[in-house]
């Protein structure tokens, strides 16, 4: 008998594995396996066994790593290299004029530049950035708040779509790709009725069940979820060629190097053609196969899209494009009411249960009392809801031909018997905003709402303190105010109910231990998030990272110099205009009178300039772009609404109560107070050229961005510096035409040093 020839293992193993990558490449980017489902799990699993039999032999790119790894503590924060921008919205009900306006309003950004754009579908997901060095994925993020993102690897790495290792030898020495987890809906209905029969809630749509999926600390539980992923652009390239020059270029490259990129994408010249494309994909986006809430229209050219620039979170050269809400009919069961964290009553709808473009809907907002009696909406109506976008489905109206003989116009107040349905205390309404609102603070509804909103995303992140074991923490009395969680002990925790007295459910030790480690890491966040977190009337996320860019710590808030300005200077601005002797109101006064006015009108309007110069000179105000406007027309960060809402938040008794509390529990959040050389790039204009040998082009746009100056594309007179490299021509020409200061890379560094060593 001849003896069984026994392979090499090494050779066997990469035989594997180049024969498991062939028919993952057959099944995901051809949609034609060659072999069955139990088939490619052989051929898995005796890899997995030979991995296992000879360690030395497992490699970090393995398709065996996509099985997920020991369960983690909780996400580390990871800084991405250039920041995850988000993007402004378009709405279909805008139509051709929405369009025309963006277009135009680029075109101005970049004049006489034929243009070219890129139409693609926008995939209804995660957003996420995957960081590749040497063509190995080294690590992936979700967005966070654009500069900094959770640390998701070992559960990225459980998603077949996402390639462990670049496919092209000639792949970049870094590559950050973008691009978006989701779910396919038979995916997800798959993962429903899996969570469902295990007598879970299960997630709402297929977006909420990808973002679940990667907030699991488990990444085995994250290698056995649908989860797909798609690449639509990039971040961070290093290496020796420059990354193509079109998005179109891009989409091809990444898919060359073996990300998976949509088929679907349209080249267009004007609003008309934008329009025709979202028309086409409209007609075809529910053939995909998952779930789109838009378009993307993108500037094709990247030099032309550096040259218009972003905002602060989103480019200017690019636009979500909103599909119209779509609509469904069912029957209104009942209304509800639910208490907000300000005490505001929202009623509720709950619905016959119906299936609206990829997710079952059975509540929906009402929005307010005047609300539903300007629709006349009824409980037993036959009702019109709809759903657009990520916005929670809304009732907006009732079919009134359907309408049961019985009903009776809904009565707010007499549904409520006058009384909160959380706390039982009397409501009032609030004639300002047209609602109701319960007035006890210590509503345990309201307690509840307030910590999940500390506890929330772009807060504190305290990821486990959602939901019902909120409701419990409060019911049990353990938490009154958010900050009480700093005192929570791992026993009462652990043994917290979240069950009934019948039927006890405990929260227990692992559970209790990740959440105590979690709200310990909370300690150390920075200004920013803690500026959100506290939930200070008008300061949103934006503002509280505007705030927290020019405050070191919240005792600086407090007592903030900068927003006692802003708050001046508006007042100022209002007793100027009163006092203008020219102005209608004062045409009618005698003439000693209007020298007195014009005497304090010229006072005042000095004291203005002198506050908006040195607002101007703090970083914390611009100057007014309007033609001759000067200092006492800057136009600030934060405006006097926040600035007034945050300077009388931190004196009131709460305000100081919680300062107080922070200060005996020993947690002071940092803010970043900008360098000099913020100070020295801000507001002014850049001009690379030629080759950077220190730094890629994109980290040199970065590091100028980040001390608040500009990039442009082309020399103009706005320009301020050319940073000219080897290879420099016709820029080098265009700075010496317009007499623009021209500095090599190297004095460019030496700039940015010197200026933060003195900062
Ligand atoms: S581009 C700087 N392209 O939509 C450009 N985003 O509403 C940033 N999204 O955060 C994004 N499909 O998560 C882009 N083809 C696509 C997209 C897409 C889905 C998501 C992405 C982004 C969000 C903004």
């Amino acid at each position: 008998m001849p003896e069984e020839k026994i392979e090499d293992p090494k050779l066997q193993a990469e035989r594997l594995r180049t024969e498991i990558e062939r028919h993952n490449r057959l099944y995901y980017d051809e949609a034609a396996p060659e072999i069955s489902d139990q088939d490619f799990d052989l051929l898995f699993r005796k890899l997995r066994d030979l991995e296992e039999k000879y360690p030395e032999l497992a490699t970090v790119d393995s398709p065996t790593q996509r099985v997920g790894g020991r369960p983690s503590q909780g996400f580390s924060q990871l800084r991405h290299a250039l920041p995850m921008l988000s993007l402004d919205n378009l709405f279909a009900k805008d139509g051709l004029d929405g369009l025309r306006k963006f277009v135009a309003s680029v075109a101005r950004a970049a004049p006489g530049e034929p243009m070219e754009w890129l139409v693609e579908p926008k995939v209804d997901g995660v957003a996420i950035s995957l960081r590749y060095e040497h063509g190995l994925l080294v690590s992936g993020a979700t967005r966070g708040d654009g500069e900094t993102g959770d640390d998701i690897t070992q559960n990225l790495k459980t998603v077949r779509a996402i390639p462990l290792r670049l496919r092209s030898s000639a792949s970049p020495s870094v590559l950050e790709v973008r691009g978006e987890v989701y779910m396919t809906s038979a995916g997800f209905a798959r993962l429903r009725d899996e969570i469902r029969s295990a007598g879970h809630e299960p997630f709402a749509n297929p977006r909420s069940a990808a973002a679940g999926s990667l907030k699991l600390l488990d990444s085995r539980v994250v290698a056995r979820r649908p989860l797909e992923f798609i690449a639509f652009g990039l971040g961070e390239v290093r290496g020796k060629n420059d990354p193509p020059s079109t998005q179109k270029g891009i989409l091809d490259w990444l898919k060359s190097l073996g990300q998976h990129t949509h088929r679907w994408t349209k080249i267009c010249h004007s609003a008309d053609e934008i329009l025709a494309a979202i028309d086409e994909l409209d007609a075809i986006r529910d053939g995909f196969g998952f779930e789109t809430d838009g378009a993307v229209i993108k500037l094709n050219d990247v030099e032309l899209r550096e040259r218009v620039g972003n905002n602060a979170r989103a480019p200017k050269w690019a636009r979500a494009w909103k599909y119209a809400a779509q609509k469904a009919t069912t029957r209104l069961r009942d209304i509800t009411v639910q208490v907000g964290r300000t005490g505001v009553l929202t009623p509720v709808a709950e619905l016959e249960p119906v299936f609206l473009r990829g997710s079952t809907i059975a509540r929906a907002t009402l929005h307010n009392e005047d609300e539903i009696q300007r629709k006349d909406i009824r409980i037993g109506d036959t009702v019109v809801i709809e759903k657009a976008g990520e916005v929670i489905p809304a009732v907006v109206g009732v079919v009134p031909e359907m309408r049961p003989a019985e009903t009776r116009p809904f009565d707010f107040l007499s549904h409520l018997g006058g009384r909160c349905p959380a706390c039982g205390s009397p409501v009032r309404r609030d004639p300002q905003f047209a609602v109701w609102v319960c007035e006890n603070p210590q509503c345990p509804a309201q307690k509840t709402r307030r910590l999940e909103y500390f506890a929330k995303r772009g807060a504190l992140d305290l990821d486990a303190l959602g939901g019902i074991v909120a409701d419990k923490l409060v019911e049990r009395g353990l938490v009154e105010e958010p900050l009480d969680v700093f005192q929570l002990k791992l026993d009462t925790l652990s043994t917290l109910n979240l069950g009934t007295e019948s039927e006890p459910r405990v929260f227990g030790q692992k559970n209790a231990r990740k959440l105590l480690d979690a709200i310990e890491r909370a300690r150390q966040l920075p200004l920013a998030r803690w500026l959100h977190a506290l939930a200070i009337p008008d300061i949103g996320e934006e503002t509280a990272h505007d705030l927290a860019r020019f405050h070191e710590s919240l005792d600086n808030v407090a007592s903030s110099r900068l927003l006692q300005d802003v708050v001046a200077l508006d007042r100022l601005r209002g007793q100027i205009e009163e006092t203008n002797p020219r102005a209608r109101r004062n045409r009618g006064i005698g003439e000693l009178e209007r020298q007195e006015l014009a005497e304090r009108h010229r006072k005042l309007a000095e004291e203005a300039r002198e506050i908006g110069g040195r607002l101007i000179a703090e970083g914390f105000a611009e100057r007014a772009k309007k033609k001759g406007a000067g200092d006492a027309d800057a136009v600030v960060k934060v405006g006097p609404v926040a600035a007034r809402a945050a300077l009388k938040w931190f004196s009131s008794d709460r305000g100081r109560e919680v300062l107080r509390r922070l200060g005996i529990l020993g947690i002071h959040p940092q803010g970043g107070a900008p360098s000099k050389a913020e100070d020295a790039f801000a507001g002014k204009t850049f001009v690379l050229t030629g080759s950077l040998e220190k730094m890629t082009r994109p980290e040199a746009q970065e590091l100028i961005r980040s001390r608040g100056g500009n990039v442009s594309g082309s020399v103009s007179r706005k320009t301020n510096y050319v940073v000219a490299g080897p290879g420099a021509g016709s820029k080098l020409a265009d700075a010496k035409q317009h007499g623009v200061k021209v500095i090599s890379e190297e004095q460019f560094l030496d700039f940015l040093d010197k200026k933060r060593s003195k900062g």
